[in-house]
């Protein structure tokens, strides 16, 4: 049987993983641009730096125990900056399930050169997360974009914990429930489920991540764009929107657009909601399918932001040719697994994708199939 090519396209076929798609209704001109060409420490720039931060804050309704600030270098910098600010006071704990996770447990080993228990699943499956010794340091990734396996829920991180819990939050948050209480540093960028620019990072400390910032000091150099502290005390100006090094006002801009969006949607709950309605839209497309499966074995523990579908005998090959196809229809952008990842598609479903997007995207993942057979 020849699956003819569907009539309807998705609307909006932007399903990447990074950066994802832009919020529904964003255009370039409707961004505010007063604060562009002028000094970032200005009153004008000071403000809208701040009104990105309390707006952070409010839409995650992050405790105040918790600091958050803006930091260089996307996702990785805010990490980075964690792991040479922090590490090396005790023993190390490194989780590892995916491209990312494994990407941390390289520069902890190859260029800290600490020692870190390293605990290791394959793509699909989560480590056992109940015997991770919390006397350590823990490094782990919340949502692997890579494998779309994610951890369950912070239950698993001990309340009494003497090392710090140090998540990779950055496909989770704005996605899922986080448990403050239960994590000491999480970092995120804004390309991510609020469909922002890179270029930034956000770093969220809790008391006790701080407490280490002011109680160690690393054996080894630390750059200045990874400088928390001075006199060994915490920078705070960071966490006030007085960025170590020049931000771009206009991806702050467009940052802020995005949470007003998010605001707009009644906060956490209402991007949230989105998410999980789309992720549940592809899942009927998945079990309607017998050649298409979940590459995250354990529902509970599978992803509703970076979903990772396997696809019956195709190899990378055959992927990439599905993916340029739709690509070349318009149809879907950006649907081929991560190239470290088994061969497979993956279909963002973070909040700014439309559930009516997913489910219009069913009949051409037919079409690609059989047209690449
Ligand atoms: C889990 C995870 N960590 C880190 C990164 C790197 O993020 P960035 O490019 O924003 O630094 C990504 C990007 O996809 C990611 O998914």
């Amino acid at each position: 049987m020849t699956i003819l090519k569907p009539q309807a396209r998705p609307t909006r076929p932007y399903f990447s993983s990074g950066p994802c798609a832009k919020p529904p209704g964003w255009s370039a001109d409707k961004l505010a641009t007063d604060s562009l060409g002028r000094s970032h420490r200005s009153k004008l720039g000071k403000a809208r730096l701040k009104r990105c931060i309390d707006l952070m804050r409010s839409c995650l309704q992050l405790p105040d125990t918790h600091r958050i600030g803006i930091v260089p270098g996307s996702d990785t910098g805010a990490y980075e900056m964690a792991m040479w600010t922090m590490l090396g006071a005790r023993p190390v704990t490194a989780l590892a399930w995916e491209s990312f996770g494994e990407g941390w447990v390289t520069d902890v080993v190859k260029q800290l050169k600490l020692d870190p228990l390293v605990v290791r699943a394959d793509y699909g499956q989560l480590p056992d997360l109940a015997a991770v010794d919390w006397n350590s340091d823990v490094l782990f990734t919340w949502n692997g974009t890579t494998s779309g396996v994610r951890v369950p829920d912070g239950e698993w991180i001990a309340e009494d914990r003497a090392g710090l819990s140090i998540a990779d939050a950055t496909s989770a948050v704005f996605a899922y429930d986080l448990p403050w209480d239960r994590i000491d540093v999480a970092t995120f960028s804004w390309q991510k489920v609020l469909g922002g620019e890179g270029a930034h990072g956000v770093l969220i400390l809790g008391p006790r991540a701080v407490e280490r910032l002011e109680s160690y000091t690393p054996a080894w150099p630390l750059p200045k764009l990874f400088r928390l502290t001075k006199g060994g005390k915490l920078t705070e100006g960071v966490f006030a929107g007085e960025t170590i090094n020049t931000p771009s006002m206009l991806a702050v801009e467009d940052a802020i657009f995005a949470l007003e969006w998010i605001e707009g949607l009644g906060g956490l709950g209402g991007a949230i909601a989105r998410t999980q309605a789309n992720a549940a839209a592809l899942d009927r497309i998945v079990e309607q399918r017998p050649w298409l499966g979940h590459l995250a074995a354990a529902p509970a523990s599978r992803s509703t932001t970076s979903v990772c579908l396997t696809v019956d005998g195709a190899d990378e090959a055959r992927i990439k040719r599905m993916a340029s196809l739709l690509e070349a229809e318009g149809a879907a952008f950006d649907i081929a697994g991560y190239r470290d990842a088994p061969p497979g598609l993956r279909i963002w479903c973070g909040a700014t994708v439309e559930a009516e997007d997913i489910v219009a995207l069913g009949p051409w993942l037919d079409w690609a199939f059989e047209a690449t057979a």
